[in-house]
């Protein structure tokens, strides 16, 4: 079904990379499966000249790199909606024209702004849009959509916060995660409330320890500037990582609205302790990659190579937190991600606390969400062997992909563009979400900066660098596995 109001988008980084590879075919997704108004739309907005035609042929490139054979009336459609539109950089009314435009063409002046642009350039087109009249919700509503990231530390998101406050309330601003537009974080929340046998374990009474594990095989690539000024602490558990354990942890919402689930998951954030500066070596690890082997690449150069300078920077870190609130206490909660380890996945593994079965066996239960690559749930038990031994025991796997042959595959940012135009801000980022997030990683980042923290190594395509386990609470604990589903 379409949406019940039309509206205008106005994409901001048109010519990009992320627009080129996610957002035009994740429209055109949307368009395909009849979700945008017949009278919507999409005004990209770039900083140099280009003729209309240019353009369209441009977006129908787009569109035909990830949609081969498509339907060619409903390509059409798309195209229609589609304009250029140049903000020339040296014209101070390019603002004031691209305002005059909209209203000229007689589009939607419920606007939603794309800025998928340069983090350094969010606030001042915010400012330019305001002062063009653009962000005035008596009439009619106004989005603006901030691609990640949102600041590099507190200081710098409080003051991106301060200049786009001026000109919008909390409700205008879509704070970008595109974790959260990933179906299987948004079913962590269904399948714990959903299913009766998980929400009576799910606490400290029960669950020993929590691990989020992000892993990729990839190296930084030619991305290596960008990584030696952010980490992989900022780069993934700054928001990903913390908003994964969030959906893991946090309370029932009162209901699954958009302000009932943002509600509950800045209250878990704000109950998650800072690391404590006299115990940090046993609550944070950092690692760099050196030169190895990993799947599909084979042999690989180390960081500091590809870099071609001395760094400190992590590739690899490991943290342990605690959450102070009746459900967590005293449960370790640990969160890694790293590049170049032997695996490329994103997990959520849960470990039970252990039954004392006889004086030589325990229980070995894990319950296993897997994120990606597969999108399935793993559940470890034990079992006693048939025959006539009643002491031996194996553990035995339940485990199902959620995904079948024929479902549905739906990118992130089609999720997120059609709540962006259909106004639902349950999977973007509330301000004080991302200020408890920065809150856990400012002081990590900061301590870091002391020479006298080690920077430990790992040869790419290895496991997890047995150092880091110096983080876990007891000897019992590791770094568990992910699993792998073929569906
Ligand atoms: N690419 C990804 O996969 C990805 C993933 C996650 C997040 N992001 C975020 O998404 C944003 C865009 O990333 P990207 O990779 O697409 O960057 P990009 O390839 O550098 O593209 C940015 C585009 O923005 C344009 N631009 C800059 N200022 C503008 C303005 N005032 N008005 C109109 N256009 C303007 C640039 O135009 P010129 O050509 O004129 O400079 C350029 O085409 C960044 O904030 C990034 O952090 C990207």
């Amino acid at each position: 079904m379409s949406q019940k109001e039309a509206s205008t988008l106005l994409l901001f980084g048109a010519k990009g990379n992320l627009a080129r590879v996610k957002l035009f075919p994740g429209l055109f997704k949307l368009e395909l499966a009849e979700k945008l108004h017949p009278d919507m739309r999409i005004i990209s907005v770039g900083r140099q000249e280009e003729s209309h035609e240019e353009w369209i042929a441009n977006v129908k490139s787009m569109i035909l790199a990830k949609h081969k054979d498509t339907d060619q009336f409903l390509l059409d459609r798309f195209l229609q909606r589609n304009i250029y539109h140049a903000n020339l950089p040296d014209d101070p009314e390019a603002f004031n024209k691209l305002s005059l435009r909209v209203k000229a063409e007689n589009f939607s002046q419920n606007l939603a702004f794309f800025l998928s642009v340069r983090p350094s350039d969010f606030a001042s087109i915010v400012d330019q849009l305001a002062d063009a009249g653009m962000l005035d919700e008596t009439n009619h509503w106004k989005r603006v959509l901030i691609e990640k990231p949102f600041g590099v530390d507190s200081q710098t998101a409080q003051e991106l916060q301060d200049s786009i406050s001026k000109h919008l309330n909390e409700s205008q601003i879509y704070r970008i995660d595109h974790y959260l537009g990933k179906f299987a974080l948004q079913n962590i929340l269904f399948t714990r409330f959903y299913n009766t046998f998980l929400e009576p374990i799910w606490n400290n009474k029960y669950i020993d320890h929590i691990q989020v594990t992000n892993h990729e095989t990839l190296g930084v690539g030619d991305r290596t500037t960008f990584y030696n000024a952010t980490g992989a602490l900022r780069d993934m558990m700054q928001s990903h990582i913390l908003q994964t354990l969030t959906l893991t942890t946090m309370e029932k919402p009162k209901s699954f609205s958009p302000e009932d689930i943002r509600a509950e998951k800045i209250k878990l954030l704000s109950q998650i302790q800072q690391v404590p500066m006299d115990k940090f070596e046993q609550h944070v690890f950092r690692a760099q990659y050196t030169s190895g082997e990993v799947v599909k690449e084979g042999k690989v150069k180390g960081y500091i190579e590809e870099l071609g300078e001395p760094s400190i920077v992590e590739t690899y870190a490991a943290v342990k937190f605690f959450i102070n609130n009746d459900r967590w206490k005293n449960t370790p909660i640990y969160l890694r991600t790293a590049k170049r380890l032997h695996e490329n996945a994103t997990y959520i593994s849960i470990k039970l606390k252990p039954q004392n079965i006889s004086a030589h066996e325990v229980s070995e239960n894990w319950i296993i969400i897997s994120i990606q690559p597969s999108e399935s749930i793993h559940i470890e038990m034990k079992t006693k062997v048939p025959g006539l031994d009643d002491t031996k025991t194996r553990n035995i796997q339940l485990q199902g992909g959620i995904r079948h042959k024929d479902d549905e595959t739906i990118d992130s940012y089609e999720t997120l563009l059609l709540d962006l135009i259909e106004g639902n801000q349950s999977r973007f980022l509330h301000i004080d979400e991302v200020k408890a997030q920065w809150h856990l990683i400012d002081p990590i980042i900061e301590k870091w900066k002391d020479e006298n923290i080690p920077v430990h190594q790992y040869t790419a395509g290895s496991k997890d660098p047995e150092a880091s386990k110096i983080i876990f609470e007891n000897e019992d604990q590791f770094w568990r596995s992910g699993i792998n589903i073929v569906e």
